[in-house]
């Protein structure tokens, strides 16, 4: 259990770099590297985009990042620092984000994971996503994947 609350604020141009090995190292690990240092920074400066990062006396512990539009969101990194999971870290970024989501009247929000990530399956199944799909060599065309879904709007009963 950590001490204190973690602060989340927009991540920072000066934070590209740390999120980026914390994506190739966490989420890209055995796959090409993607989310590269320059990929982050002209993340954090698109506007259709949050990058939020969760800090813990000024040093981030995490990060996570959604990207918004018209009427669906699709998270598209997320990741805590070992020493610091398990203590709802992921949570809160996770419902901060949404709440960008929900606000702007967006109905879905689509999450990715690996077949084998089964840390991320059990915390976004604890935050109401539900198993959509199989998607068959998603990553690095090795390796499965998994689209989850969390909607916010109750289907309409158009009857
Ligand atoms: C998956 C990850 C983001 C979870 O972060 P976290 O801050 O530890 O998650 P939380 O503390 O908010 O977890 C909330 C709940 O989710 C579930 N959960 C989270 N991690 C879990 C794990 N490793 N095993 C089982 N359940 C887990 C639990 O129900 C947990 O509640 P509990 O601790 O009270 O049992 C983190 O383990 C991580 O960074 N993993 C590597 C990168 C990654 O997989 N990113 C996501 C896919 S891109």
């Amino acid at each position: 259990m950590l001490e204190q609350k973690v602060q989340i604020e927009f991540a920072r141009l000066s934070d590209a770099d740390e999120i980026s090995r914390l994506s190739r190292d966490e989420v890209e690990y055995g796959l090409r590297w993607n989310y590269t240092a320059a990929r982050i920074t002209g993340i954090i400066r698109n506007k259709s985009k949050n990058a939020i990062v969760a800090r813990l006396d000024g040093d981030l512990v995490g990060f996570g990042i959604m990207t918004y539009h018209q009427d669906q969101a699709n998270l598209d990194l997320l990741a805590i620092k070992k020493e610091y999971r398990r203590n709802k870290v992921a949570t809160e970024l996770m419902l901060w984000l949404e709440k960008v989501a929900l606000t702007a009247g967006v109905y879905n929000v689509f999450v990715q994971l690996r077949k084998t990530n089964r840390g991320a399956f059990k915390l976004y199944q604890s935050l109401g996503y539900q198993t959509l799909e199989k998607l068959p060599k998603y990553y690095g065309r090795i390796e499965d994947g998994i689209l989850m879904v969390k909607s916010f709007r109750p289907m309409i009963n158009t009857e």
